[in-house]
């Protein structure tokens, strides 16, 4: 799954929220649910997809504005993209699930924990912090939402590119290479300036973090440039109980670059918690 199969579809939120969900559901078992990041789809999931469908039901949805997911008018908040993936569990008639996310997928995840923290079995935070932007951060967000509307994602994603992965998977994976720069270049530039707006008018849940009673996994790329060791040691500091692991040789978009342990950790964390 490199490229967007056909996806599942359903309805969620209310009036000019209303917005269709893309997912994958897949496998059986309890329910593992995975939050891509920006500007990914659910596709970044697909190695996680293909270790945990035997004895998990895997859900990957595209979070709003991304993938085959639809796109609403204004900021794509963390709680409006929370508030969808409710709307989709309710739509599944799931009451309770593992819920992880990578980066901005993290973001929504915390944001998913606060505001239905019993619908939270556990919780999965990957190459992702609590803080929120600060003004310098917000403002780029603002620069690059304009400039993805101007020009298009093709620029963005030659940004980024090189600070999602390491140098040594640039150089060396092209595969990876070309996946992440797919989901990057493929994602809608409506879809992904909702998203920048989102993620700059976030609030800071650093105080929130001591709240969670969820089992944490908290996972994070010895290289990441974006969300550092640092920021994942922070939560792991605050939330009661979370388990840290530190993956060598992986940047941001670890669950790419070293599929292996974070499959591992996923999954020993997963039979630790399930009952
Ligand atoms: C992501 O991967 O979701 C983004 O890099 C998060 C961010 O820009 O804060």
């Amino acid at each position: 799954m490199t490229s967007l199969n056909v996806p599942q579809r359903t309805s969620v939120g209310r009036g000019v929220n209303r917005v269709e969900i893309a997912y994958d559901d897949v496998g059986s078992g309890p329910v593992v649910v995975l939050l891509h990041g920006y500007p990914f789809n659910r596709t970044l999931w697909r190695d996680q997809v293909a270790a945990l469908q035997e004895g998990h039901r895997v859900i990957v949805p595209d979070l709003r504005g991304h993938g085959g997911s639809g796109i609403v008018p204004g900021p794509a908040t963390m709680e409006l993209m929370a508030g969808d993936i409710a709307g989709l569990l309710d739509n599944l008639k799931i009451e309770q699930a593992a819920i992880g996310g990578l980066s901005m997928g993290g973001y929504v995840a915390l944001a998913f924990c606060r505001l239905f923290p019993f619908r939270v079995q556990s919780l999965i935070l990957a190459a992702t912090r609590a803080q929120a932007d600060n003004d310098e951060a917000k403002q780029n967000r603002e620069v690059q939402a304009a400039k993805a509307r101007r020009e298009g994602m093709k620029g963005i994603a030659d940004a980024l590119l090189p600070k999602m992965l390491t140098a040594e998977t640039v150089a060396k994976r092209p595969e990876i290479v070309k996946h992440v720069r797919g989901m990057m270049a493929s994602t809608n530039p409506e879809g992904a300036a909702a998203a920048l707006q989102g993620m700059a008018t976030r609030q800071d849940q650093t105080s929130f973090l001591s709240e969670i009673v969820a089992p944490t996994l908290i996972l994070v790329g010895s290289e990441d440039a974006i969300t550092p060791p640092a920021d994942a040691e922070l939560m792991n500091r605050e939330i009661k109980g979370s388990r840290l692991q530190i993956i060598e040789r992986a940047g941001h978009v670890l669950n790419l670059e070293q599929p292996g342990e974070f499959n591992a950790a996923l999954r020993r964390f997963l039979s630790g918690v399930e009952g």
